[in-house]
Order: C-alpha cells, then structure tokens, then sequence
C-alpha cells in the first residue's frame, strides 16, 4: 500500500476562512474584535518561529493580536502580575504563554495563574479537567485539529484501535482522552505509550490509527506499523540538512519513507498537523470572545 496524504495545509485554510467569516459576523452584531495576547519569555527560536504562524493567522482572520517579549530572567512573579493584568482587561480574550519556558519558572504555575476563561491552548487544569469528562471546553489545539482532520478525510475513529505515542500535557494526553471518550468524537479503544514503555513496537503494530508525539526524528519505522493503518505525525524535529539554505530540514517522528509505504493515510511534516494547530487557536480565541459575552456557552 502506498499512503494517502493527509493535507493539513489545506483543511486548517479552510477553518481559518470559516473563522474569517464568523468574525466579521461577530462583529457585525455590534461586538468588538477578538484578542490574542501572547507572550513570549526569552528568544527561543523555535518558540519565535510559532509565534510568527500564530500572528500571521491572526492577521489573516482578522483576530487583533500582540506579543509581550520579556526577558528570560524575569521572575515568576513578574510574569504572574501581567498574567493578572490581562486576565483583568476586557479587551483581551485569549492568552497565550508560549512553552517551553526557562528552567527556573514552572510551566504549571504559570498556566493555572491564567483564568481558565482566557486560556486559549485549552493547558489549564479546569480545561483538561472539563475535556476529561465530556464538558464544553477549550479542547488543546493540536488534539482538536486532529479530530478535525479525521472528520475532513472520513476517517473512522470508533471501535479502532488507537496507538497514542507520547504522553506530554500539549498532545499526547489530551490526543488519549478524546480519543477514548465514549462522546461524539472518541470512543475508540486508545493505548498511550510513553519513554517508560518496554515494548513499542508490540503496541504500534496493532494501532489501526496511531498518533506519534515524541519528538523523536524516526522513532517510528515501517516494521512497526501494520498495513493500512492511519498515521498522524505530530512530530516538528530540525534535523541538520547541508542542502538547505537554513542548515536544517524539518522531519516528524515517523521515517515517512518506510512508514508511508504501508499506512493507508499519513500526515506530511511540514503540512500535516501543524497548520491544524494553529487553525484550531483561531477557533479557540474566537469562542472565547463569544464565552466572554455568553458564559453560559461554556458552562
Ligand atoms: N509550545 C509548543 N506548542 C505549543 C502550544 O501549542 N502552545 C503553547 N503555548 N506553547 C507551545
């Protein structure tokens, strides 16, 4: 079998165009432009590079958007007092810090410091929580982008066997949630495989859908996977690459040459899920202006 590709490209500009179409709704009913504010601690560069994706989309659906850069010495409680600022301001509908942050700040604090209302990633535990069990929430970009991709492409979820490799708070973990929720999205029977896991490839072999979260350049090679299975890539690894102008290409976690060969479906890394991300934030800051006005949306 040889792989059908699974454009991420493509169906994150179509949500994006229906995100443009509902704003200018939004707006016309007399509400103001949805905000996004990120804020970035230190000059990651990868960090920098997301952060461009997420301005350039907000521009492009018409979402209102600023960056706060601050240093990475800034302490945790510098960085909660303008947490707390934006939190306040009601010209301000989603919030978003951008991970990974600097060692000496703790990435849990500093999420559960922003009010779950704003918080646009769907990180919070109140968000988790609610996605846990089966509340309207902000589902994690990256998860929910996923779903959306399945549902685009007709792909079946129920009753499947889903591998789910990686278990972070970003991907893995919601990814297992949704997927093993008996809700409208989920129930499909979800094993979630991790560093600690003795056997990878026991597991990988029997997913009919399997989601690598790992970052991990060719953690997953074709041996691993069985015919025909469906083969979402989450993984954005730099890899050095002398014939490129930058010095380094970008690869998932899957060795897509071998892997694609058997799987029926496969995401492209780039163009696969990471458009999807960023599409699905869009949606989130927009819910949020929506919630903000209608809180019972959300409850
Ligand atoms: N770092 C890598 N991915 C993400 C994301 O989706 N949101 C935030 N805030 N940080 C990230």
């Amino acid at each position: 079998m040889s792989a059908k590709l699974i454009d991420g490209k493509k169906v994150a500009e179509s949500i994006r165009n229906q995100v443009r179409e509902d704003v200018i709704q939004w707006m016309d009913y007399g509400n103001r432009r949805p905000y996004l504010q990120v804020i970035q601690i230190g000059t990651d560069p990868g960090s920098t590079t997301y952060i461009g994706a997420k301005t350039k989309a907000c521009q492009d659906v018409g979402i209102g958007t600023g960056t706060d850069r601050l240093p990475d010495t800034i302490s945790a409680k510098e960085l909660k007092q303008i947490v707390k600022k934006y939190n306040e301001s009601n010209q301000i509908d989603g919030i978003l810090v951008q991970l990974p942050l600097p060692n000496h700040l703790s990435a849990h604090d500093v999420i559960e410091s922003i009010d779950y209302r704003k918080d646009v990633d769907g990180f919070h535990p109140m968000n988790v929580g609610r996605l846990a069990v089966d509340q309207p929430t902000f589902r994690s970009c990256t998860p929910a982008g996923i779903f959306e991709l399945f549902k685009y492409y007709s792909i079946q979820v129920k009753s499947k066997h889903a591998v789910v490799v990686g278990a972070s708070n970003i991907v893995g973990s919601p990814m297992a949630i949704m997927l093993s929720r008996e809700n409208s999205t989920g129930k499909a029977t979800t094993t979630i495989c991790h560093k600690f896991t003795k056997d990878l490839t026991q597991h990988t072999i029997s997913a009919d859908i399997l989601v690598v979260a790992a970052g991990q350049p060719n953690l997953i090679k074709g041996e691993m996977v069985k015919e025909g299975v469906v083969v979402i890539d989450v993984g954005i690894n730099r890899v050095a690459d002398e014939n490129s102008d930058k010095g380094y290409k970008l690869v998932g976690d899957c060795d897509f040459e071998s892997v694609s060969k058997k799987a029926s479906w496969i995401t492209p890394v780039p163009g696969g899920v990471g458009p999807m991300t960023v599409a699905m934030l869009m949606k989130n800051t927009l819910l949020a202006a929506k919630n903000s006005i209608y809180p019972e949306n959300n409850k």
